[in-house]
């Protein structure tokens, strides 16, 4: 099987959707490989800050991305690391700062067209679960299944609440509801490749589902489609 017949499955939607949940269940569940495609434009503004370059500095970024010693590594079915001169800093790209400069850098086209070699190149046999807000529209609009998992915005910032909760951290349920809302809207609103769902893609609104429910929701759609 070549790269571009590997079978793949996106999951798209807003942050606090459970994507990255499900798409790790998923992929675990179907023994595929895993591409969490947010982490790359955090990878990218967590480098950029680091070599004090402006997150509104187009020309700068992609020059960046372009020789970021990245690799998406698939060394295994099910698991999936990217990696920033070999060293897994994964840790340090899962926070509130890095969420919010991704987000600024996401809106460049030039930085889009740059990292999308490179999600492209994570889709190897057995096949690859990919998940983030432009995976069915922009990166593998030939996907074997294209999901859109949503939920309100009150149970999005309840859920990051809980685990803002979970590691000790003091939070405003009502803040992060705000904070939720104008992610939304930038994300959706940015003109290259806004967050919206594909037209052939299934919409799940997983505001009273819980994730067992929700996996079995993608793998019984999959199973209907291949
Ligand atoms: O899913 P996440 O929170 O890790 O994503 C971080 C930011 O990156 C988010 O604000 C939107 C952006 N992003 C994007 O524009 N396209 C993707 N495929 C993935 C993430």
């Amino acid at each position: 099987m070549t790269t571009e017949t590997a079978p793949v499955i996106t999951i798209d939607g807003p942050s606090g959707s459970g994507k990255g949940t499900i798409s790790h269940a998923v992929a675990a569940a179907l023994g595929w490989h895993y591409l969490d495609s947010g982490s790359l434009y955090r990878l990218l503004a967590f480098a950029a800050v680091r070599e004090s370059i402006a997150l509104n500095d187009e020309s700068a970024l992609v020059a960046l991305a372009d020789r970021l010693p990245v690799s998406c590594q698939l060394p295994e079915p099910g698991d999936a690391a990217i990696l920033l001169n070999g060293v897994d800093i994964a840790g340090e790209l899962r926070t509130e700062a890095a969420g919010a400069a991704a987000s600024r850098i996401a809106v460049l086209p030039g930085v889009r067209a740059a990292l999308l070699d490179w999600q492209q190149r994570c889709r190897q046999p057995p096949g690859l679960v990919a998940d983030g807000r432009d995976m069915g529209t922009v990166v593998f609009p030939d996907a074997d299944l294209k999901l859109f998992l949503t939920a309100s915005p009150r149970v999005r910032a309840e859920r990051r609440y809980k685990q803002l909760k979970n590691i000790g951290k003091k939070v405003d349920l009502e803040s992060l509801v705000a904070d939720v809302e104008a992610r939304d809207q930038r994300d959706s609103s940015r003109s290259a490749a806004p967050l919206c769902a594909a037209d052939d893609a299934l919409v799940i609104d997983n505001s009273d589902l819980n994730e067992a429910d929700t996996v079995a929701m993608v793998l019984e759609a999959l199973h209907k489609k291949i």
